[in-house]
């Protein structure tokens, strides 16, 4: 039983493409000195636990490769449904070092997580971004993903 839902949602999450998508700028929240880009998130590796005896929610979470075409210290990323539990950025070359600030997530229909670091990422170096979790099942559960990201140049 719970097997064959974790198959469903795998099924789901790898239908999700993993190329960046291209999208306008949202202007909301968004400074005097965007630059919106294209950035290249290049590896996904999603857990997600269920306990059979809690049937309201269950919890997960993801790995992201990125990488920025320019100097930031922000990351957006769509994050449908989640309740955020935990935040982590480490340069992929320093597992150690977490560059995570904080965070908030809209409360809006936008469902963007927006993710300030406490060092400007440099471009073109990788990144991991982690965050752990916990989603609820309903009807649209199975919009746990995260698809794309933009970032702005807040630096400048
Ligand atoms: C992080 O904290 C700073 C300073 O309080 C604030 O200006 C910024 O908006 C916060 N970032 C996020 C993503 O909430």
């Amino acid at each position: 039983m719970i097997f064959l839902i974790c198959l469903a949602v795998l099924g789901t999450v790898l239908a999700v493409p993993l190329t960046p998508v291209v999208e306008e700028p949202s202007t909301r929240d968004l400074g005097a000195y965007v630059l919106p880009t294209e950035t290249f998130p290049t590896f996904y590796d999603i857990r997600l636990f269920f306990d059979p005896s809690n049937e309201a929610s269950f919890s997960g979470d993801v790995s992201i490769r990125i990488a920025s075409f320019i100097e930031t210290n922000r990351i957006v990323l769509h994050a449908m449904e989640l309740a955020v539990d935990n935040i982590e950025v480490y340069p992929e070359l320093d597992q150690t070092t977490n560059l995570y600030q904080n965070h908030s997530l809209a409360t809006d229909d936008t469902h963007l997580l927006t993710i300030d670091t406490s060092e400007a990422l440099q471009p073109l170096r990788p990144y991991t971004l982690k965050i752990n979790f916990v989603g609820q099942y309903a009807a649209n559960m199975f919009g746990v993903y995260v698809s794309k990201y933009e970032e702005n140049n807040v630096t400048q």
